[in-house]
């Protein structure tokens, strides 16, 4: 007999949320078990984030996470999800060229991702890796990878060039054919501006309430990060009975658009 399973959403259902005006929710996973929580509450999408450099490896920053670290994560989240679509982060330094980044692309959608996000305007390896079929979610704003060039974590794009470089940078991404686009730390109001002028749908961490989805890393958002809390994530288990009904909470609060509140934005 076979075992009955969940179609997985695609880019396709993605791009539909955001025409219903569909919130969308996103959460990090590195592992078979949380992938499973995650995947039975209906989180829309399961972010294979280099963040797993913090969270699982101790490290301070996500620099020293590996391709074959990140591979074997995806591994071990998709065996798991049914419905969730599945993104894979490219490591730092392995997108310095489109073929580099097809290279790599090809092993993390080998271990079964959807699509894979890399950080930056690299318009050329984002046009190469759609050229040859691969999905990409670009990642704009406050970049961990780059995090020694910017000089810590903070906020970005408050400046007004800063914040047309920004818009300028979305556009472009789009016009490679980035199918999705991560937002991290800016100015709610910028958000708001970049996601009402972008057709793909753009994913917020600390961008405010008006993008067409939000992500947390999971640990944050369970109160178990290694040191302090971001400012723009919230401990969804302080209040709930368990995992589940905590990751239900997040859940919920995104698709109603009461997270992130004006106290986790900026
Ligand atoms: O690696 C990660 O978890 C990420 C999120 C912070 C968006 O890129």
């Amino acid at each position: 007999m076979t075992q009955s399973t969940t179609p997985s959403l695609t880019v396709t259902d993605l791009a539909a949320m955001k025409q219903r005006g569909e919130k969308i929710t996103c959460l990090t996973a590195y592992d078979a078990s949380f992938s499973a929580v995650i995947d039975k509450v209906g989180i829309d999408v399961i972010l294979v984030g280099d963040s797993l450099g913090n969270v699982i490896q101790g490290h301070t920053t996500t620099l020293p996470v590996t391709l074959r670290d990140l591979a074997y994560h995806t591994q071990c989240v998709t065996k798991t999800k049914q419905r969730a679509f599945v993104i894979a982060d490219l490591p730092f330094l392995g997108y310095t060229t489109p073929v580099l980044a097809a290279k790599n692309a090809g092993k993390l959608l080998r271990a079964g991702a959807q699509m894979v996000k890399l950080e930056g305007a690299k318009i050329d390896c984002v046009k190469f890796l759609v050229d040859q079929g691969v999905p990409v979610c670009g990642h704009l704003g406050l970049l961990p990878q780059s995090i020694h060039l910017v000089g810590g974590y903070k906020i970005q794009g408050k400046a007004p060039e800063a914040a047309q470089q920004l818009l300028a940078d979305a556009l472009e991404l789009q016009q490679a054919g980035a199918q999705l686009l991560v937002l991290e730390c800016v100015p709610a109001a910028l958000a708001k501006d970049i996601s009402s002028q972008l057709a793909i749908p753009v994913i917020g961490i600390g961008a405010g309430v008006a993008c067409d989805g939000q992500v947390l890393v999971l640990y944050d958002m369970l109160g178990l990060g290694v040191g302090s809390r971001p400012r723009f994530s919230m401990d969804f288990l302080q209040n709930t009975a368990s995992i589940e009904d905590a990751i239900a909470a997040f859940h919920r609060a995104v698709k109603q658009a009461t997270f992130p509140s004006a106290e986790h934005s900026f």
